[in-house]
């Protein structure tokens, strides 16, 4: 019987449980996505029995649980911080200490009573580092043998960032940064600072960076004010912050938010307020701040293993700018992200740690294919569930007998300016929605970004979207020559679709800005002619890969937008009723739940379908 092991992680953020049996992922599942709360961090229980159920296997044939952190570590870190900075953080220490030892310092208790509602019998539990498990999802599922790895996020139980040499069944951590010491938190800082949430925007932080000018005076200041005040970069990468300014090791806050606003001269924005350039400017210096730190750990990395190859995770690893650089810095051969980087990612890293470190087992490569599937290791659901859905909300449908004819009719209504929202097989690992649970439009229709945003994302104009693009004209639209399966680089727009600027176009405020026609994918050129890039490969998803295929048959374009299916502040949507859900909650036009077109009623047109035969499955 092949070994069976269960990652989970759990209790900080986005938590979520793996199966890996005989060193294969069998599934993968964010824990938000069935309980519809977002970076839920409670214990994963329905994601462990989906992961269960869907490799047919019960508990009690579990050859061990691997736990992605290791708890009394990270007790020791938090009594330690509080001792070093005593008596400041004395408020929160009141209200966290408790907490810890109630909960957490009784973590394999409280591990072992979750995981008896799994089933009965006496699984053993193991604790692989937090950043031994990002750097083993980063590695073992990489296509490839050897490779430097670089793992970077706010904090595991002490460490914040590491670097190491991954060879073939081997991990060997060659040095660590330490808290409170950390890339990812003074990230975090600044999320905070420019008004986002701690944990979860950091993306839009990185979004709202390209507004900043590069040429101001301003701009340049803050860089300066970051580098002189808040963060020590040595050569090697290793960070030094003043602990003077940030609030994060004590306190209830990321900031010490007077000593902030002294230093820049402007307070933390409140969230939802206008977005001033003084924010704009500043999110721009603390990106190039953090790429500049990226860069040189990835020197270091390499000077240390002299390896071709670089693999990364770690919330920090999702800085797909960021990425984008240091790939095309040509440092590396190639680059392999693991899609999962954040937190949900070290349950994967947890299993595989306890598969190859425990026991030694050969190792497959797939080279030049990884191991994740595409990342599409979540729940499906069975054509009698959706029918089952469709029927429960009587909803308008037609059902296609041929795929071909779908993807002909979806393409049609994409070219003409509608919003469909895209439900097929499994739900995706990993932040990101690639195309099985994507909200898709036209991306040279100049208007789409600001009706994605507003009307049916309902969330800030400024944030772009990201194009699906066939792998094989990844080169014809991007300045990129291989694969991005994962959205987790941002690379330019070739110079022959980009239009040109207005001279005073960096004056101009932020709208203005957003909705000048940057290029012939207007919707998916963010406002420094970059864009965030998904290759859509015909064998990992064939049916994604069709639908755009069909596309560009009509329009000679091959690449959509493709954005998350969910609505700001909700998970990406797992079941076909949460699909229904948010597509009648918005303003979307149609929606495809596998083999059905669903529209919101009688008035909205069809298709004008070749299949003139289909037939209404719930009229
Ligand atoms: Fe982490």
């Amino acid at each position: 019987m092949p070994d069976h092991i269960l990652g989970i992680s759990a209790y900080y953020h986005d938590s979520a449980a793996v199966l890996l049996s005989a060193g294969e992922i069998v599934a993968a599942a964010h824990e938000e996505r069935f309980t519809r709360e977002k970076h839920d961090s409670s214990f994963p229980l329905n994601a462990a029995r989906y992961v269960l159920s869907q490799g047919g296997i019960a508990y009690q044939d579990l050859t061990a649980v691997a736990f992605y952190d290791k708890p009394y570590l990270k007790f020791e870190r938090l009594l330690e911080t509080y001792h070093a900075f005593a008596p400041r953080g004395l408020t929160s220490f009141v209200s966290a200490i408790p907490v810890w030892i109630k909960e957490k310092l009784f973590m394999k208790k409280m591990l072992r009573d979750e995981l008896h509602k799994l089933g009965e019998g006496q699984v053993p539990l193991l604790f692989p580092e937090h950043h031994l498990s990002h750097a083993a999802s980063a590695f073992y599922p990489s296509p490839f043998k050897q490779a430097a790895i670089l793992t970077i996020d706010g904090v595991g139980e002490w460490a914040t960032a590491t670097i190491g040499h991954g060879d073939d069944t081997e991990i060997r951590i060659i040095n660590e940064l330490h808290f409170p010491h950390s890339i990812g938190l003074l990230y975090s800082a600044f999320t905070y600072y420019t008004g986002f949430r701690v944990n979860s925007g950091e993306y839009k932080l990185m979004g709202l960076a390209p507004y900043g000018n590069p040429e101001a005076e301003r701009t340049r200041r803050y860089k300066d004010l970051i580098l002189s005040n808040l963060v020590d970069i040595r050569d090697d990468g290793s960070i030094l912050l003043n602990m003077d300014y940030f609030n994060f090791a004590t306190g209830l806050r990321m900031t010490f938010d007077h000593k902030f606003a002294g230093l820049f001269g402007i307070p933390p924005r409140a969230p939802e307020a206008e977005i001033d350039q003084a924010y704009m400017d500043l999110a721009l210096a603390i990106q190039q701040v953090t790429e500049e730190i990226v860069m040189r750990l990835a020197g270091t990395v390499k000077e240390r293993t002299g390896a071709e190859y670089l693999v990364m995770a770690g919330g920090v690893a999702l800085n797909s700018v960021a990425n984008g650089k240091l790939l095309q810095s040509g440092l590396f051969k190639d680059i392999w992200i693991q899609p999962a980087a954040g937190d949900a990612g070290g349950a994967l890293g947890a299993a595989y740690t306890v598969w190859y470190l425990g026991h030694q087992k050969q190792r497959n490569i797939n080279g030049p294919e990884d191991c994740m599937r595409g990342a599409y290791l979540g729940p499906e659901y069975s054509q009698s569930e959706i029918l089952g859905t469709i029927r429960k909300y009587g909803a308008k449908n037609r059902e296609y007998a041929q795929f071909q004819e779908l993807a002909h009719d979806v393409a049609s209504l994409l070219a003409e300016g509608k919003v469909v929202g895209w439900f097929q097989g499994r739900m995706e690992y990993g932040p990101r929605a690639l195309g099985n649970r994507s909200i898709l439009g036209d991306p040279r229709n100049p208007e789409m970004q600001k009706k994605m945003n507003l009307k049916i994302k309902y969330r800030e104009g400024f944030r772009p979207f990201a194009p699906a693009v066939l792998e094989e004209d990844i080169s014809e639209y991007f300045n990129l020559d291989r694969p991005s399966p994962y959205m987790l680089f941002v690379i330019p727009v070739l110079e022959k679709h980009r239009k040109p600027l207005p001279a005073d176009y960096l004056n101009r405020d932020l709208y203005q800005k957003l909705y000048f026609e940057r290029s012939d994918i207007p919707a998916v050129t963010h406002i420094d002619y970059s864009a965030r890039i998904q290759s859509v490969n015909a064998k990992t998803n064939p049916r994604f890969w069709q639908l755009i295929n069909a596309f560009k048959e009509l329009t000679g374009c091959g690449l959509l937008i493709n954005t998350s299916f969910n609505v700001r502040g909700e998970p990406i949507v797992c079941t076909p009723e949460d699909a229904y859900r948010c597509f009648m909650h918005t303003e979307m036009d149609y929606l495809v739940l596998d083999m059905y077109l669903l529209a919101k009623s009688e008035q909205i047109p069809w298709p004008k379908t070749a299949a003139d035969q289909v037939h209404f499955a719930a009229d």
